[in-house]
């Protein structure tokens, strides 16, 4: 998505080989116009998917899945991380581990809100190590619905997540694909998709 692209390229900020900075216009403060047209953007390459729902996890995948899932004409879901490992028998949950944090939490989603008859398409801001993204696979196959696919919005590609969610065979489509990137340099894979 050139828009995109445009946009990391001139208000991103590379804090270190692997650690981009995108709190100006993604993940904290928001631009909502680059939102909706993001959402728009998956919407139209997923359109012929028969998704039923959108997922994500919080905090910043909430507004790419509302904005998707506003362009599909579906509900959103997002995930609930919990410290604590309490299991219950009113949610799918799976644990996911932070590389960043050192820790690992729990990820949960109500069992009302997920059954087999759904396709899911999940939303996320960034695809990196992929370990949140594993964990709401592992929701959306405890509940019997269908993973349809991921959209991420910003992916880095010499991270392991790609790899790893492509060996499961779900389709996968980054708005963003950076191949390598340091304090004064960004490489993207071209083309971007749309
Ligand atoms: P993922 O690939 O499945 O997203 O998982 P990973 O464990 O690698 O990422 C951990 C968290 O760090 C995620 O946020 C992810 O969005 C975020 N993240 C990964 N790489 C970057 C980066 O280069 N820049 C920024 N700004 N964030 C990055 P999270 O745990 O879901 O937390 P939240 O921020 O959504 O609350
Ligand atoms: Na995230
Ligand atoms: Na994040």
């Amino acid at each position: 998505m050139k828009e995109l692209q445009e946009r990391i390229m001139r208000d991103g900020k590379v804090l270190s080989e692997s650690v981009l900075k995108v709190d100006s216009f993604l993940n904290h403060q928001v631009d909502p116009q680059l939102t909706m047209n993001i959402g728009q953007t998956f919407a139209e390459l997923f359109k012929d998917e028969g998704i039923t729902k959108v997922l994500t996890i919080e905090a910043s995948g909430i507004h790419f899945a509302m904005a998707t899932a506003f362009a599909l004409g579906v509900p959103f879901i997002y995930a609930k991380k919990k410290k604590a490992i309490t299991l219950s028998e009113e949610v799918y949950a799976a644990p996911v581990h932070s590389f960043t944090r050192q820790e690992t939490y729990q990820i949960s989603v109500s069992r009302q809100y997920l059954s087999a008859e759904d396709r899911v398409l999940i939303v996320d801001d960034f695809l990196a190590t992929g370990a949140a993204l594993i964990g709401l696979t592992q929701i959306i196959k405890e509940s019997g619905a269908h993973t349809v696919g991921i959209g991420a919005v910003i992916e880095k590609s010499f991270q392991e997540g790609r790899g790893l969610l492509e060996q499961t065979g779900i389709r996968i489509e980054s708005l963003a694909r950076i191949k390598s990137m340091s304090v004064n340099h960004m490489e993207f894979i071209e083309p971007a998709t749309s």
